[in-house]
């Protein structure tokens, strides 16, 4: 019994906003976006929220899958950016959807967050305690930014991004799994804001937005991701050369390239989505997924390593035979 994925959706908000639109507002250029990043626009949500995106890209995710919204049984949202604290994002998606018969949660794994959801509904998908999940990936990161923090601000776009996985026999589906947190380094990419004011203490209020040592967060990305890639596709019993694509979370092409070189693998087996799409967290993977498979770029027995890594810090990385 294996974990495969059956069906994929996406949904970027309406508005695209350039590397010139932002030079406009703030002292950067598209020479510096595009060069240091390999980003040229991006969508930022107006009316549209977290759990309407997930909701659309749910729907087309479950239509891809040929999958009806009562069938779903477990329903996983990766995000950091839900609309509230609580309901959870995962509970007005299946409010949203109708998935009366699911069990509906979020998770907080940052840009790894899709990559956690897939491995937990991989663990009770093949346990058996539940047959067919909708796991996502969402954010509206627009409103956790520091719009007078060009150094971040410019790298990150709202969307959402969905996958149906159900367990299915045979060879297809998740062959293997890493996934790991390093707690101790975790200020380098945060967003803190939580200020208490209980009877008994006041702390000062804090702005609730992300602040990342981008640096550090690249010297991560860099060793920690081809570190995970390797041992996941050495634990699905496979070489490098075998995987046909490396579907990364897409934070800076420059990251790419970097883990391209280190795994000695050539860049064009890495597509991209960064370049449209900005840097969207727990979203990246599955948007990318989304955009791969409807380019008819997927067909079956295909290996596709999966990657994801941020906030935390965390990094999961996955191998699929599709
Ligand atoms: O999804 C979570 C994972 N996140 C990541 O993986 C992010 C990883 N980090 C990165 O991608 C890169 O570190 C950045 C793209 C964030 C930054 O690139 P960098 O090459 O490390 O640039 P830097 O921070 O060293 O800044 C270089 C210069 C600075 O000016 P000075 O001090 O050299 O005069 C910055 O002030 O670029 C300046 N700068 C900008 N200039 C124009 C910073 N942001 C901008 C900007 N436009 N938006």
């Amino acid at each position: 019994m294996r974990a495969r994925i059956i069906g994929t959706g996406s949904c970027l908000p309406e508005t695209v906003v350039t590397n010139d639109d932002l030079a406009k507002i703030m002292d950067t250029s598209d020479e510096w976006i595009s060069s240091r990043t390999g980003i040229r626009e991006r969508h930022l949500v107006k009316e549209e929220t977290t759990a309407g995106m997930s909701a659309e890209a749910a729907r087309r995710a479950m239509e891809s899958a040929g999958v009806s919204a009562e069938e779903i049984d477990l329903l996983i949202v990766g995000t950091l950016s839900a609309d509230h604290v609580t309901p959870s994002c995962a509970c007005e998606v299946q409010a949203r959807i109708g998935a009366v018969n699911a069990v509906a949660f979020d998770i907080n794994a940052a840009c790894a967050g899709f990559m956690f959801a897939l491995n937990i509904a991989n663990a009770y998908l093949q346990t058996g305690v539940y047959r067919t999940a909708l796991i996502l990936g969402a954010e509206t990161l627009s409103k956790i930014m520091d719009w007078n923090d060009r150094s971040t601000c410019v790298l990150f776009g709202d969307g959402a991004g969905a996958a149906v996985v159900r367990a299915e026999e045979g060879t297809a589906g998740l062959l293997a799994f890493d996934q790991g947190s390093d707690g101790v380094k975790g200020g380098v990419l945060a967003c803190r804001g939580r200020s208490n004011n209980n009877p008994l203490v006041e702390t000062p209020k804090e702005l609730s937005y992300v602040h990342m040592d981008g640096q550090e967060v690249y010297k991560f990305a860099v060793t920690a991701v081809p570190h995970s890639l390797q041992k996941t596709i050495q634990a699905a019993g496979l070489a490098v050369e075998d995987i046909d694509y490396f579907a990364l979370h897409q934070a800076n092409i420059r990251i790419l390239q970097s883990v391209a070189k280190r795994l000695r693998v050539t860049e064009d087996k890495f597509p991209i989505s960064l370049d449209h799409c900005g840097n969207i967290s727990a979203a990246s993977v599955p948007i990318l997924l989304d955009e791969m498979n409807r380019k008819g770029m997927l067909k079956p027995g295909m290996k596709i390593a999966l990657s994801g890594f941020g906030g935390g810090l965390t990094w999961a990385s996955a191998v699929i035979e599709w």
